[in-house]
């Protein structure tokens, strides 16, 4: 694998082999020797959880990081991003971490001689979360195939909506949205649902968090409480969701909106476990793009 910047470049099997490679370095296997090799984490979007998740995997593969800071480097003088990537590379870095606003801005940067990992490009895709998502998924069940999967929300402007409908699809699960007109996308095939309709025979329903920021005033008159009821897991639906159901969200949350307070951290939820994972995924993927 050279570069990781989409679920639609990926086949089952690499998506299987980085799923085991997480699980084995969970269950505490030998890490590879990354002690001489240089990363650089550039996120131009705000970022907790892959921000976060991808230092501490290169702190756990003894990685040297140099965490870039667009608000304090040469972009703010203009220099693309092309220029930036380049620049990163002459001084040495060997694979390149980035998140940015723009969709598939990975493209010019493919043929620069150094590995590109998509931390999520605008509303495109989110690879690495998806890929963590497969894995939390894998872990409850054991497989893919046959399973029944609600994405709820904001689908429109969600790269994890996009990156999950393809991986989900390709590994044969069976995957539906349900979300208000204004935020369906009609270029995923899968069909529109009312959350009620669905909610108490899937395997896992998964909220998205509503991105305001995406929305440029198209959200202005956002009722919450009604959003809960129409599209949130109420804790009333909580209760209906099937014995063996799980609970996903890639967070940050809002809660009371796509997810019932209540509900974050109850026993189905495997919202904090998704976040866990994110480290392991994000160690097999840099130990595959490094050192496969
Ligand atoms: N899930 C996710 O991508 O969270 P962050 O925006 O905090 O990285």
């Amino acid at each position: 694998m050279q570069h990781l910047v989409s679920m639609e470049h990926l086949a089952v099997e690499e998506i299987e082999n980085l799923i085991q490679k997480a699980m084995q370095y969970k269950a505490g296997e030998a890490v590879p020797n990354l002690k001489r090799r240089y990363i650089a984490n550039l996120f131009f979007e705000n970022s907790t959880r892959t921000k976060c998740s991808f230092e501490m995997a290169e702190h756990r593969l003894d990685m040297k990081q140099i965490n870039f800071e667009s608000s304090a480097s040469s972009v703010q003088k203009g220099e693309s991003l092309y220029d930036t990537c380049r620049t990163l590379q002459s001084i040495g870095c060997d694979a390149l971490v980035i998140r940015h606003e723009q969709n598939h801005y990975y493209e010019p940067l493919l043929n620069m001689g150094i590995p590109i990992i998509n931390a999520g490009d605008g509303s495109g895709q989110h690879p690495t979360q998806s890929l963590l998502d497969l894995m939390t998924i894998y872990e409850t069940y054991g497989r893919f195939e046959g399973l029944k999967v609600v994405i709820c929300g904001d689908i429109k402007n969600s790269r994890v909506a996009r990156s999950n409908y393809h991986s989900l699809t390709a590994l044969g699960a069976k995957v539906v949205f349900s979300s208000p007109d204004v935020w369906k996308d009609d270029s995923m095939a899968a069909d529109y649902v009312e959350l009620d309709d669905v909610i108490d025979e899937v395997d896992i329903v998964m909220l998205l968090r509503v991105q305001h920021e995406r929305h440029a005033g198209v959200s202005q008159g956002f009722e919450k409480e009604e959003y809960h009821r129409r599209y949130g897991l109420t804790e009333e639906r909580y209760a209906t969701l099937q014995d063996h159901a799980i609970v996903m969200h890639p967070a940050p949350v809002n809660r009371d909106v796509e997810i019932a307070d209540t509900s974050v951290e109850a026993p189905k939820s495997r919202i904090f476990e998704q976040m866990s994972n994110g480290v392991y995924i994000r160690m097999a993927v840099l130990t595959e793009i490094l050192n496969g």
